[in-house]
């Protein structure tokens, strides 16, 4: 046991097992968050090293609390997007000054795949992109125009140059900063017009007017994210059902982002209603590891 754990490891590891049994954290970063709280309230720390053992501190309030605090930070952690800190931030800027300065394709490359590693949504879909871009062309053919609602860094595994390379326009939208600022940046090495990046909240009555068009694309993509803006008001889900795109493949995902449990039935149920408001019907089904989805016209 290391020397500095605020209160004794055995106690922590058997909290450390539950938070990690129940969320999707390794046991490793629940019990550093575990040690974190309680080295944060030295008084409880001291008092539990002295009783345990001659009672069960596991049932004091302030020690339930404690463990209470911890499991919530870990909750809110697994929500974001991004790391905490300016780790980010700091990976966005090197981007863009790597893409403005003289070419240096490796180190570009390196950035672009960390990029894709920072944002969960990308992240999540790593170890099968390969897989999920074959079925995307199997599925999708080679659009010549798309939307990509809700982009997050997705647009950065695009293979402009390969499958892809029927893509004349890729429209971009997130109300994200961060992806907003790395798909600019892209953008710069995608070629002029081709990729085009739309900051806008789809909250907003307006978003569409910000998005350049010449007509229908012949297809919009709202990966993961249905789920996400289902808790918008009914105006802006319709705005998102009457999208301006001959097909729109939605997507979602069978692990929750935070719990180990599996959310593919409740998904689908919503990606199902959306179809159904849409008045569009189902041509084809989508599934790359735990992603899922619709495409339809
Ligand atoms: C689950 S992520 C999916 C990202 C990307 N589509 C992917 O699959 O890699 C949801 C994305 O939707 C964006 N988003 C959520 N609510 C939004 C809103 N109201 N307006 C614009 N973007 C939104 C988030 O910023 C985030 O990038």
């Amino acid at each position: 046991m290391p020397e500095d754990w605020p209160i004794p490891d055995e106690l922590l590891r058997k909290e450390a097992g539950r938070i990690s049994a129940r969320y999707r954290v390794s046991a490793e970063d629940a019990l550093a968050a575990l040690a974190e709280v309680f080295a944060g309230n030295p008084k409880l720390a001291d008092r539990i090293r002295r009783r345990h053992g001659h009672e069960d501190v596991t049932r004091w309030h302030d020690y339930r609390e404690a463990v209470k605090k911890c499991r919530k930070q870990v909750y809110y952690d697994l929500r974001r997007y991004y790391p905490e800190g300016d780790s980010a931030d700091r990976l966005v800027d090197e981007f863009e000054r790597e893409v403005a300065g003289p070419a240096r394709a490796a180190r570009v490359e390196e950035l672009r795949l960390a990029l894709l590693g920072l944002h969960t949504s990308t992240r999540e879909r790593s170890a099968q992109y390969a897989e999920f871009t074959e079925r995307f062309f199997e599925l999708a053919g080679s659009p010549a125009t798309l939307l990509d609602v809700g982009c997050g860094m997705h647009p950065l595994s695009y293979p402009f140059e390969g499958a892809g390379s029927a893509t004349r326009r890729y429209v971009a939208l997130d109300k994200d900063r961060r992806a907003i600022r790395a798909l600019s940046a892209y953008a710069r090495l995608v070629g002029p017009g081709r990729l085009v990046v739309v900051r806008a909240r789809l909250e907003e009555p307006g978003w569409l007017d910000e998005v350049p068009s010449t007509g229908a694309f012949d297809l919009a993509v709202m990966l993961k994210v249905v789920p996400v803006v289902n808790r918008l008001d009914r105006s802006a889900v319709q705005r998102l059902q009457g999208l301006p795109a001959r097909r729109i493949l939605l997507t979602g995902s069978a692990g929750s982002m935070t719990r180990r449990e599996d959310i593919e039935a409740r998904e689908r149920a919503v990606l199902q209603r959306f179809i159904e408001g849409s008045g569009r019907r189902v041509v084809g089904e989508f599934r790359a590891g735990d992603e899922f989805g619709y495409l339809v016209e």
